[in-house]
């Protein structure tokens, strides 16, 4: 898709769909006056006749507009003027959008980024234009026999502004939102694929891929005897059960000066999590293919870094592997030492996500990161604490939970932090090892951030559990893409 942002006046505009706000109460916004003007009341004469009210979500479409360069009109019902807000904006360009990409029309320009609208400057309402294009048009048919894309015939997508003023950010907004979108596509297409596709080894052909199709990009993988090596006792224990070998994928994006200390983004990658010898309950087992979705957000996020190549520098670190029950799987009460020396009894192997984790933030020592950063699955606690809504974010850093709380706020992918105090660590007591993996019922969410907090002492870091966030069960069950507008909002503005 090609996103034209222009300070385009609809009346002059020339184009196969022009898409224009009608607000609560008949008022027309300015590009709908415009129209209505040139067309000498054409629009009011329709919105005089009730065929339009301006609720929110409402749709109506004119092909009658002689007089005017456009050949037919959209005009889109945005609810009270006064509560145009963001998630207004999204909500309508939504509305739109699903609607005329099932047309026939090459071309189209929305008119809506003209309105004034609450919370949002004409670079964030073109950013949510674009991604808005790439997350309402997408479709997972990768697993269909009959591949019907439905893709769009849109080809150029209009973007018009208020003024020349603001027309550069607004470009850069598109662009950024372009990026997102398709970040996010790449995303939800990784965590959407079933286990017996999406295993180790197919993550590590996809890192391979993006960093060969992109510049800046490096791709490393390490195998079991390199884990081994590196003592990465806690991260093998999980893929003892699995005849699929486990996989250590780093992939380095070098914007800015060497010199410069990377941002180190760590993503949990259960390809799938049976539960191990503590082995899950069947009803919405399925799910648990949705486990690397900490994985697919870090890969979403290097998509769109690989877009735009920002002068930033980033790492991903994605420790995967399947956890699975069998002769040679890690049993209660095992023991096993992890990378930092620390050994760890594993009360529960469904508890495998802070194990693969933990060897993964001792590696992430060796970039000294300016921020560390790890998004994971974790807890089934974090959707019963804070549901779908929020990303549970926990930290012993506060100047880093604010700024990841900031750019969830302003990319609409908003976390909730909760506290990460050190009582919660007793917790974790274990009468034969170091620690054990699980800290019973009580805070459960906060209990494994406390574990991935035992290796990370010194570094500015940050655990974002997405459990509840990045996808959603039952009748719409999917990938949703989240957190990568977060993560990338937050590696944007450092
Ligand atoms: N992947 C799960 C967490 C999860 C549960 C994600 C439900 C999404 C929905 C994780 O590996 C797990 O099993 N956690 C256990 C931890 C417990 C054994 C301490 C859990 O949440 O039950
Ligand atoms: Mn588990
Ligand atoms: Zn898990």
């Amino acid at each position: 898709m090609r996103f034209v942002v222009s300070t385009a006046d609809a009346a002059g505009q020339k184009t196969e769909l022009a898409v224009v706000a009608v607000f609560e109460e008949g008022q027309l916004g300015s590009p709908a006056r415009s129209l209505d003007k040139k067309a000498r009341g054409l629009i009011s004469a329709v919105v005089d006749g009730g065929d339009i009210a301006g609720k929110a979500g409402e749709l109506l479409l004119l092909t009658q507009t002689s007089g005017l360069p456009c050949k037919r009109i959209l005009l889109v019902g945005c609810g009270a003027r006064a509560d145009f807000n963001r998630k207004a904006f999204r909500k309508v360009i939504t509305g739109a959008i699903r609607w005329l990409s099932h047309k026939p029309y090459t071309n189209a320009v929305s008119f809506l980024a003209q309105e004034g609208v609450k919370g949002a400057d004409a670079e964030r309402l073109a950013r949510i234009t674009a991604e808005s294009w790439h997350t309402t048009t997408y479709k997972f048919t990768e697993m269909k026999s009959k591949k019907d894309k439905g893709e769009s015939a849109l080809k150029s997508f209009g973007i018009a502004v208020k003024s020349s003023r603001v027309v550069t950010v607004a470009r850069k907004g598109a662009r950024q939102g372009n990026a997102l979108g398709l970040g996010m596509c790449f995303s939800r297409d990784l965590a959407n694929l079933p286990g017996n596709i999406c295993t180790p080894r197919y993550l590590v052909k996809q890192a391979r891929a993006l960093a060969r199709d992109t510049n800046r990009l490096a791709c490393k993988v390490l195998g079991e005897a390199q884990m081994n090596k590196l003592g990465m006792g806690a991260l093998l224990s999980v893929t003892a059960g699995s005849v699929e070998p486990a996989q250590f994928i780093i992939l380095e994006y070098k914007g800015a000066a060497a010199s410069k200390a990377p941002a180190v983004l760590v993503g949990k990658g259960i390809t799938f999590d049976t539960g191990g010898i503590s082995l899950k309950p069947p009803a919405t087992m399925d799910e648990m293919k949705f486990d690397m979705s900490g994985a697919a957000s870090v890969f979403g996020t290097f998509k769109a870094i690989a877009e735009l190549q920002p002068t930033i520098n980033v790492v991903g670190l994605i420790p995967t592997c399947e956890n699975m029950p069998g002769g040679k799987a890690t049993k209660p009460g095992d023991i096993v030492t992890s990378m930092s020396g620390q050994t760890i009894e594993v009360l529960n192997t469904d508890a495998e996500g802070r194990l693969i984790l933990c060897d993964a933030l001792t590696y992430a020592r060796r970039y000294d990161p300016a921020a560390l950063i790890d998004i994971a699955t974790l807890t089934g606690a974090c959707v019963i604490a804070l549901g779908k809504h929020h990303s549970g974010l926990m930290s012993t850093s506060d100047r880093l939970a604010a700024r990841l709380l900031t750019a969830g706020e302003k990319a609409d992918d908003k976390a909730w932090r909760l506290p990460l105090t050190e009582e919660y660590a007793e917790q974790l007591k274990s009468n034969f090892a170091d620690m054990a993996n699980i800290g019973g019922r009580e805070a459960g969410t906060i209990t494994a951030a406390c574990f991935l907090g035992k290796f990370t002492e010194g570094m500015e870091w940050a655990h974002l559990d997405i459990a509840g966030t990045s996808y959603r069960g039952g009748g719409s069950k999917g990938s949703t893409g989240r957190p990568v507008p977060l993560l990338l909002e937050f590696l944007l503005s450092r």
